[in-house]
């Protein structure tokens, strides 16, 4: 297997692996080696099933089964942890989630009491243009902090809402937020540190209902809006531009992600798998 480094900062791409049957065990801990030092890692030209993809992420821990509004919406998954991101329609309803709207920057499941550690996300079909996934290294953010802001953040922590998807929907079943200090989901530190490496990193979930404990209301928006300048700061940021058969892993603890939004025309069908994490500290 080759590793070769995506960019100056984070990610890598694994080559001259087939993950279509087992990895030995020394060649499984080389990946989770590189996994862990680069954040995100790309294998190309992958033809998995289902059972394949889940075989793999078991590999890197227990699974997290689907979100409630994803379990059992598709019958050839066969009661699998795991699920379809797409916008495709059959039978007059979509296949899978998100649709074709840009996903906002955020973090996998930050909502959680034990949010997911590694995402894995296989491309079936993609289009032609659009629907790329992009990565910002958190790590890289909260060094290139200014002290000031550094230090308003230490210690505090943040309250993550579960109400809304990344595409902007409201949840099945959720309730609309109207104060963020009443949000549900978990409240986790701003700061944490990963438990495989110990680098620190900000930690942010997403923006939307997002809510600093024991601020007014009013300084924890301007405090986070001050975080996510730098968020969107296409410096800290890895772009990638799917092809069909491309499989990521990425690690939820010190990176977020977004997508852009493509043609609602074309058809983006994408496998998704999640192994359960940590309490974040
Ligand atoms: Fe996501």
């Amino acid at each position: 297997m080759d590793v070769i480094p995506l960019n100056a900062g984070f990610g890598a791409e694994i080559a001259g692996l087939d993950l279509s049957s087992p990895l030995d065990a020394t060649t499984m801990e080389t990946l989770h080696a590189v996994w862990i030092a680069r954040g995100v890692i790309l294998l190309r030209g992958q033809a998995l099933e289902p059972a394949d993809q889940v075989a793999f992420s078991r590999r890197l821990g227990e699974l997290e089964p689907p979100p409630a509004s994803e379990a059992g919406t598709r019958e050839e998954l066969g009661g699998q942890p795991i699920w379809y991101i797409s916008n495709v329609m059959e039978d007059g309803r979509a296949i899978g989630s998100l649709g074709n709207a840009e996903a906002e920057w955020h973090t996998d499941m930050s909502y959680l009491a034990e949010p997911p550690s590694a995402s894995v996300l296989y491309a079936r079909e993609v289009p032609a243009s659009g629907g790329n996934t992009s990565f910002c290294d958190m790590a890289g953010v909260l060094e290139a902090l200014p002290g000031d802001l550094r230090g308003t953040i230490e210690g505090r922590m943040l309250r993550h809402d579960a109400s809304m998807t990344s595409a902007g929907e409201l949840r099945r079943g959720a309730q609309a937020v109207s104060d963020v200090r009443a949000t549900q989901g978990a409240v986790h530190p701003m700061v944490r540190t990963h438990p495989e490496n110990g680098r620190q990193s900000l930690y942010l979930g997403r923006r939307t209902n997002a809510y600093i404990e024991g601020l007014d209301v009013s300084d924890s928006e301007a405090l986070l809006d001050a975080l996510w300048a730098f968020v969107r700061d296409p410096r800290f940021a890895w772009e990638h531009v799917w092809r069909a058969g491309d499989l990521l892993v990425w690690d939820n603890r010190c990176l977020m992600h977004r997508r852009d939004s493509f043609d609602a025309g074309a058809r983006r069908i994408m496998l998704r798998t999640q192994v359960k994490g940590d309490r974040p500290r």
